[in-house]
């Protein structure tokens, strides 16, 4: 199957498992001091539903989508925006991929690699903007 087609139907699987993302952002916050400042403002359930459209136009992205709404994100997650460092990108990717794995009782060794390579272009893309 295409990476992008296991990305598809894996995440189809987290988003209908309860609290995929409370579980995502409690590992993401704890995973570095600089990650939880960056969010003490933050309306935190406004943010579940905007990373959840992120993480589609990921997969989008990586299946041929324009490359626009990545570059809007490039921009605000930019220096003169948020200020996130490209090496939190690492951490995003490892919390993600943890709550894949917790989440998609199905996903197996295959699909956690198809959400590494599939996501890895989009946040290339991204981080090439900071
Ligand atoms: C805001 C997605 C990585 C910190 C946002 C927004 C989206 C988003 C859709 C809201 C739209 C916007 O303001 O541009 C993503 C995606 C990521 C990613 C898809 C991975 C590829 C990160 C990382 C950090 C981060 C690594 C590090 C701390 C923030 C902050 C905001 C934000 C601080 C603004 C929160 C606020 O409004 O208070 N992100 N993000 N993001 N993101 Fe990210």
């Amino acid at each position: 199957m295409m990476p992008t087609n296991r990305v598809m139907q894996s995440y189809g699987r987290c988003c209908a498992s309860p609290g995929f993302f409370d579980s995502f952002y409690q590992r993401f916050l704890a995973s570095s001091p600089i990650i939880r400042d960056k969010f003490t403002a933050t309306d935190m359930l406004a943010q579940k539903q905007l990373l959840r459209a992120g993480i589609l136009n990921l997969v989008l992205y990586a299946r041929g989508m324009p490359d626009s709404k990545l570059r809007d994100l490039g921009h605000s997650h930019s220096r003169e925006g948020f200020d996130i460092r490209p090496e939190l990108y690492e951490l995003w990717l490892e919390a993600l991929l943890q709550t894949v794995a917790e989440h998609d009782r199905e996903a197996g060794a295959d699909d956690l690699r198809a959400w590494r390579e599939v996501l890895g272009k989009g946040i290339a893309l991204i981080k090439s903007y900071y």
